[in-house]
Parts: C-alpha cells; structure tokens; sequence
C-alpha cells in the first residue's frame, strides 16, 4: 500500500518509528512532515496527508499529534476522508470494518510506540465489510455533500 503520512512537532518521533514500520512491511511510505521537532501547527500536515489520500495520490493515511485529536479533526475537514484516532486496536480494526477509514490517528502523547505499532497494523488488516455499514457510511458522505 501507498501510505501518507504525517505529524506535528510532538509526533515527530513516534513517526520515524511507524515509518521504518511500515517500510519494513513493504509498504511504499510518503511523509508530509514535520521534520523534526521544532515547534509548528498540526493542521498543516494533516490536510497535506489527506489531501493525498483524498486525491487518490496515497491510499491510505496515517497522521500522529499530541492526542491525535488536533491532527485527525484537521483531516476529517478535507471531503472523503473518514480518520479515526485510535489508543487501541480494537476499535482501529473495527473502524475498518464498519466504518471504511481511510486515515489513522493517534497521539504520541497517548500511546507508546509499541501500542502505536499493534493499532497500526490493527488497522491495516481489517477489511471494510460494506453490507449494512455501506449505507451509514453513504450517509456520512451525504452530511458533507450538504456543505
Ligand atoms: C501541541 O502542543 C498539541 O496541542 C498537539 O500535538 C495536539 O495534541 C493537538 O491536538
């Protein structure tokens, strides 16, 4: 898979760890920054990863804050993405399943690397199941087709 990601200053850490993840796992990695640790504004790269995968440039996206909450509402702003922000596998995998998430997020600050690594890969297993989520997920999207 082509993976987007991205992180402010307190995620910059945490994200060269799920970068060398990921790489390992042969996933083809594309990093919108930040790039290193000096202080900057998490909305910047959470629009540039979604923008990649709204765009179908990446097809998925993974974007790492403090909490994961600044970073995944910035996301979420951009149309046809669904991100989720996570603190645990369970609903990482199920928001795959029932909910057809194209971006992943988490707070460095929340989880630890190890935990960051099991709801990633969490998440890259689900299969979204369509079925009766299809229509709830329809009606998602025609929520934003109203703006
Ligand atoms: C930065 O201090 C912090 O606010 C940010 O990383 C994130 O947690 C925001 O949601």
């Amino acid at each position: 898979m082509k993976i987007a990601i991205g992180c402010d200053h307190v995620g910059y850490e945490l994200k060269k760890r799920v970068i060398d993840h990921l790489t390992e796992k042969g996933h083809e990695v594309v990093d919108f920054g930040t790039n290193s640790t000096e202080r900057t504004d998490y909305p910047i790269y959470g629009e540039k990863a979604a923008n990649a995968v709204a765009s179908g440039e990446c097809d998925r996206g993974i974007v790492i804050c403090g909490t994961g909450i600044g970073i995944s509402i910035s996301a979420n702003k951009v149309k046809g993405i669904r991100c989720v922000v996570c603190s645990e596998p369970y609903s990482a995998l199920l928001s795959r399943q029932h909910n057809d998430t194209n971006m992943l997020a988490f707070g460095s600050r929340v989880v630890g690397g190890d935990l960051a690594l099991m709801i990633v890969d969490a998440w890259l297993s689900g299969e979204y199941e369509g079925g009766r989520h299809a229509r709830r997920v329809q009606m998602i999207s025609d929520i934003e087709s109203k703006r």
